[in-house]
């Protein structure tokens, strides 16, 4: 099917912004986004603001009345912490599950089924037995964060067996880039580590690794998750299928830290994460014909020269 019309929940948030800009360069669509600006911020967006084919919905996705008209809808609004998912529990299982649900109901009862590519994560799969992890990795839910990603998985496959569902879950790792880190969030502690920790290095202050730093991330540069997004929108087929969206690869998180700065301490452990995220992306490079463009390190060495 033609893409013409697209709705982007969360548009104004740090994966959100980002698939905006990309889908301004790359395609010519009109692209509705939907934000209630809870974690996110317009900022991220004011480049934007004017443009005739942008549409921003200052507004929670249970207003919304009606999908229809959208030939794809790019779900990412969420609360994405895990460390606040222990906490306001009933508060994340409303922004993260019955919110994704208000969505696939409305298209349920307007029998109308775009392409819904829905932003899960890495986490569902706890800390793997196989790294490179496959999307046949057991499922080990750590946080309500991750068992929510997890439940929005299951009622879409759940619900497909009686409805013509079209969608694709996209399992991000660890995302990293530009407007990573919203310093007005209220939960901004528990933010992507990459993000964190060069807003530390830029404003002086030491990084703050968790535990002992041993544990590895398979870190995801936010503008391959765009691009990923794109390609799973563009697929001509109903898939039905979650992928994964990571980088192929791993590192410590003290290994980070020292890569930005000789100034770090050390912090408790926290519960709920994993020991390790490592994504096997097969199934992405051969049936979205994606691969992962930006290297970590590169990034990190733009980023401490800008500040120097
Ligand atoms: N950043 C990560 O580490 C990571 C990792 C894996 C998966 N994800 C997923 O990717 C998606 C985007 O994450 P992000 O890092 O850009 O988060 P973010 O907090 O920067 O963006 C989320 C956006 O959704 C908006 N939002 C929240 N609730 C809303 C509601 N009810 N109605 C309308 N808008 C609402 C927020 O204001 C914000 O702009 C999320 O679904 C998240 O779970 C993120």
């Amino acid at each position: 099917m033609q893409i013409n019309n697209v709705l982007i929940t969360g548009v104004a948030g740090f994966i959100g912004s980002n698939l905006l800009d990309y889908l301004i360069v790359n395609t010519n669509w009109k692209i509705t986004g939907i934000d209630n600006l809870s974690t996110g911020n317009k900022k991220n967006i004011s480049s934007h603001l004017n443009n005739n084919r942008f549409i921003l919905i200052e507004d929670t996705i249970k207003n919304l009345k009606s999908v229809k008209g959208y030939d794809c809808i790019f779900h990412l609004a969420a609360l994405p912490r895990i460390q606040p998912s222990f906490e306001f529990v009933t508060e994340h299982i409303s922004e993260n599950l019955s919110n994704s649900m208000h969505l696939i109901e409305l298209m349920i009862r307007e029998n109308y089924f775009p392409k819904f590519v829905f932003s899960s994560s890495s986490a569902i799969y706890g800390t793997p037995d196989t790294v490179p992890t496959p999307e046949s990795e057991k499922i080990d839910c750590l946080s309500p964060y991750a068992f929510q990603k997890y439940e929005v998985e299951k009622y879409l496959e759940l619900l497909s067996t009686r409805y013509p569902l079209d969608y694709v879950c996209l399992r991000y790792f660890n995302p990293y880039g530009p407007r990573s880190f919203n310093p007005e969030n209220k939960f901004n502690a528990y933010s992507s580590v990459v993000g964190i920790f060069l807003y530390r290095y830029q404003n002086n202050l030491p990084l703050l690794v968790t535990g002992d730093g041993s544990q590895r991330r398979d870190f995801i540069h936010v503008a391959d998750l765009a691009k990923a997004n794109y390609a799973a929108a563009i697929h001509p087929e109903r898939l039905n299928t979650a992928f994964n969206i990571g980088n192929g690869s791993t590192i410590s998180v003290l290994e980070v830290a020292q890569l930005i700065s000789d100034r770090y301490e050390f912090i408790p452990k926290r519960e709920g994460e994993s020991e390790i995220t490592f994504a096997d992306t097969q199934k992405a490079v051969t049936i979205l014909n994606w691969k992962p463009r930006h290297a970590l390190k590169e990034y990190l060495q733009k980023e401490i020269k800008n500040k120097q």
